[in-house]
């Protein structure tokens, strides 16, 4: 048996990143990757973002390999992205959308993802609104499992995202003070970020309502929490600005949108009382006027789209990585 990066290495288009191969088979979390992964990662990502300036963007390095998007939940960026990033990389892609499958007809998730599988898929990018799908069915089946998003569990390849663009701003993430404000309670976004940034040396804060931040999460973690807007722009370097999460808030958490908006909304300016430079993040989809005000969503401290563009080379990074993982038989 050979590694399939041996392969790889033989038709890829830009030189491999030496060391160790990552330590894991799938993306399930952050939580179970090293910073020698992470850093793996990013230096593959940065590899792949070169090629993305390229007038051909498009490798073979997944040629024969075949991915299926199996999404439970709705998305548009994460979806979008890791379908381009497969297609960027020659994969044969197919996108699974559940309610337009049998899974309407009661077909349980270990039944639909079999059925999926004996066509011979590769791998699996998955996104599901209960906590552990992707962990559950990586113990059942062979194809490799990217977790897209499982509930208020994590997002991983989001924080992955984010943490490069601030690397990509910044210079580097160690060091670097980041507050993540919002909605922290109902939030894969934020658990995944909290570990990616704490693994790349960064000092973490949540901030917003007492209602939004669960109670132990300051001891849990090693992270300052703040339940006051502007001391939280005031301390940090980078805000990452998390939307109101309604669809899984089951009872009221604040008395209105409204309400929430004048209290946690960040706008131009209250940056500008700041006395200095803050860099915006927000993993999308904005509610403007809400968490987030346009004057500020469209500025020039905003990397938001930048957060989005990278998405593709960092997906890119993470599949050719796990590819890299999976053993073929000898030539
Ligand atoms: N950031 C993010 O996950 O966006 P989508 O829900 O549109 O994929």
């Amino acid at each position: 048996m050979i590694p399939a990066n041996a392969r790889l290495f033989r038709i890829f288009c830009v030189p491999l990143v030496p060391g160790m191969p990552l330590s894991v088979k799938h993306l399930l979390g952050i939580r179970d990757l090293t910073r020698q992964d992470i850093d793996l990662i990013f230096q593959t990502a940065d590899n792949f973002k070169e090629i993305l300036k390229r007038p051909i963007k498009k490798v073979p390095t997944l040629r024969d390999t075949t991915i299926v998007n199996v999404f439970f939940e709705n998305s548009t960026r994460t979806r979008i992205s890791f379908e381009l990033a497969e297609r960027r990389l020659s994969a044969d892609v197919i996108n699974f959308t559940a309610s337009a499958s049998s899974v309407r007809k009661g077909e349980t998730l270990i039944d639909t993802v079999n059925n999926i599988l004996a066509m011979k898929v590769d791998m699996v990018v998955m996104r599901h609104s209960a906590v552990g799908a992707p962990h559950f069915l990586a113990g059942h089946i062979q194809a490799a499992i990217v977790n897209a998003g499982d509930g208020i569990n994590e997002h991983p390849t989001q924080a992955l995202l984010d943490a490069f663009s601030i690397r990509e701003r910044l210079g580097k993430v160690e060091g670097k003070k980041v507050a993540i404000i919002g909605d922290i309670m109902h939030s894969r976004v934020a658990l995944s970020g909290i570990y990616c940034l704490q693994k790349m040396g960064a000092e973490v804060m949540v901030a917003g309502p007492p209602t939004l931040i669960p109670k132990y999460i300051g001891e849990a973690f090693g992270i300052r929490v703040s339940y006051d807007l502007r001391e939280a722009l005031a301390w940090c370097d980078v805000a990452n600005i998390l939307r109101i999460q309604l669809e899984r808030q089951n009872m009221p958490v604040f008395s209105s949108l409204r309400e929430y908006s004048q209290a946690y909304g960040v706008t131009r300016a209250i940056l500008e009382s700041l006395g200095k430079e803050i860099v915006i993040m927000h993993p999308g989809p904005i509610n403007r006027g809400v968490e987030l005000n346009s004057d500020v969503a469209d500025s020039g401290n905003s990397i938001i789209l930048q957060q989005v563009e990278n998405g593709v080379a960092i997906r890119m990074a993470v599949l050719y990585l796990l590819a890299g993982q999976r053993e073929e038989p000898a030539d």
